[in-house]
């Protein structure tokens, strides 16, 4: 096999998703601590004191405690290369986090043992199942009292619509959690609550029918076990690795990230179970990854990550072919021959210079204002990938200066916060406003606070007559013309100088959408 296809198929991208402090920080750091990517993790607690997280790099994010930006973090692990994809928890941050599972071949999904199934998980799940996404499931905090593993399981079949495979199971929960057995392998692994975060030690038992396993657990538990090992094997589904391929079961490992407990067998589930590179929809067609011209995307850009160099970041993941440092590539949106120079990739906490990436893989590129979410770099074809959307922002602030002069970096700021995705600029046609949107409240704080910290421009977001906004197209010319000159006093023009409709109500949009029925009025805009 070739170099390049060795590599492919070594490489194994995914994200987490989860309601927030179901654990994904903590499990995060373990996975990284099995990757070797950092020599001893810290309980969460510790971290978040003292150092921010590998994946942390606002500053606001450490004041708030909540995930503003997404990273991405790659480790090797056995033989794989795995690269994960953070998402922020927090739900203003959603279009990042949808964006981001756009760029993964998997997902994991963590789920508290005591709270089950919540609310944000659903939405991230209904995400996935718009691309068939396989999802392996991580049931977290076995260390406290949580609810019956059946009953668990019975709720993600219920409310999630996918069937689960148990691939290990609890001994015990809380107080009472004496280990996890592994239902295809046929071991049984001790708990024993890790110190300072290490790798769990506990012992490894082969067979549950064995002797040994009687002697570790007595009597009692063992009998209990069996029985109940028997119940699951006959009531759950048996793993079968198509149908998670599929995206229609979950394999589920059970386990608690902060003792470092039942994350390898979830580990070692995930480099066998998922899937590597999977081919993508283009407009003009299915990209292959194995198909040795470059191609790649952009699903997310993120400035000023290191405030020493004030550089924007364009995370691209590559779908097929070999990027190489120095490497000549079409930008297709522009129509022109670029050089990917200098790209970085993310080796846990240090940003690296690497000299090539393969299917699967992430490399930031700097941008300085020519690349966009969604623009797509190929080794010379014309095509584009699809289904990067951006999403009508539901919510609409004016942007209101303390300091009239500093108009220019008002400006200069804001375009360039509107790049990374999670804003939108709108420019009214009838006045020198510069309108915010953002589909969450938190949005108007960040750039706030990143405008002052980040561009010195001291400003407020105040209430505008503005309730939601969608992008026009009209086939015909002169009926869009007509429509221009009609409604100008409700448009606007975003960021990439595409026509908006912005509404002061929905019944306005809804009477102007019937009024105008030859003019099409988008709720996404795709990055094509
Ligand atoms: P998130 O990224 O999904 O939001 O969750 P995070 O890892 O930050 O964990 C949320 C809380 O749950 C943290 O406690 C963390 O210590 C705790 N936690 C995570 N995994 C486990 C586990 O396996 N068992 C138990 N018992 N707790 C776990 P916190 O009190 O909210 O934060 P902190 O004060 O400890 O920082």
């Amino acid at each position: 096999m070739s170099e390049f296809l060795e590599e492919m198929n070594r490489r194994r991208t995914f994200a987490i998703i989860s309601h927030p402090d179901a654990g994904k920080t903590t499990l995060t750091e373990k996975l990284l601590l099995f990757g070797g990517a950092i020599q001893l993790a810290g309980t969460v607690k510790g971290r978040k004191a003292a150092r921010h997280a590998t994946s942390d790099w606002m500053e606001l994010e450490k004041q708030r405690g909540i995930s503003v930006t997404s990273s991405v973090m790659q480790f090797p692990y056995q033989s794989r290369i795995v690269n994960l994809l953070d998402t922020p928890g927090h739900e203003d941050f959603s279009e990042d986090t949808y964006r981001t599972l756009t760029a993964v071949d998997s997902a994991l999904m963590v789920i508290d043992c005591a709270k089950g199934v919540e609310e944000r998980t659903i939405k991230l799940m209904d995400v996935c199942r718009l691309r068939d996404t396989p999802i392996l499931t991580f049931i977290n905090k076995l260390d406290r009292e949580g609810r019956e593993p059946l009953d668990l399981l019975d709720e993600v079949e219920k409310v999630l619509k996918i069937r689960c495979a148990p691939v290990t199971w609890p001994i015990g929960m809380g107080r009472e959690l004496k280990g996890v057995y592994h239902l295809l392998e046929d071991f049984i692994h001790l708990y024993e609550p890790s110190k300072d975060g290490r790798v769990n030690e506990g012992a490894i038992i082969d067979g549950i029918d064995s002797p040994e396993a009687a002697d570790a657990l007595g009597p009692d538990v063992i009998d209990a076990l069996r029985e109940e090992i028997e119940l699951v094997q006959g009531a759950a589904d048996p793993f079968d690795h198509g149908e998670y391929l599929a995206g229609r079961q979950t394999p589920v490992f059970f386990g608690s990230a902060i003792s470092n407990f039942g994350v390898q067998e979830m580990l070692d589930g995930f480099v066998q179970f998922a899937p590597g590179p999977r081919p993508r929809a283009a407009d003009a067609r299915t990209v292959e990854p194995q198909e040795e011209r470059f191609t790649g995307f952009v699903f997310k850009i993120q400035a000023n990550m290191d405030p020493q160099h004030r550089d924007r970041i364009a995370f691209l993941r590559v779908c097929s072919g070999v990027w190489r440092a120095g490497m000549k590539a079409q930008h297709v949106r522009l129509g022109r021959e670029v050089k990917l120079a200098d790209a970085l990739t993310f080796m846990a906490s240090e940003r690296e210079h690497v000299d090539a990436a393969y299917p699967g893989d992430i490399i930031g590129l700097h941008n300085h204002g020519t690349i966009r979410i969604g623009d797509t770099f190929t080794e010379g074809e014309k095509i584009a990938y699809t289904g990067v959307p951006d999403f009508a922002p539901e919510l609409f602030r004016r942007a209101r200066l303390r300091d009239p002069l500093k108009m220019k970096q008002l400006q200069k700021g804001l375009e360039q916060l509107c790049e990374e995705g999670a804003t939108q600029l709108f420019k009214p046609l009838v006045s020198n406003d510069l309108i915010l949107g953002a589909v969450g409240v938190l949005q108007f704080d960040v750039a706030a606070y990143r405008l002052k910290s980040e561009y010195n421009v001291d400003c407020l977001f105040e209430a505008v007559g503005v309730s939601t906004a969608r992008w026009v197209h009209c086939r015909d010319a002169k009926k869009l013309e007509d429509f221009r000159n009609k409604c100008f006093e409700h448009l606007a023009v975003d960021h990439h100088g595409e026509l908006v409709y912005i509404a002061p109500t929905r019944v306005n949009l809804q009477l102007t959408q019937e009024r105008w029925p030859d003019v099409e009025f988008s709720a996404t805009r795709d990055h094509i």
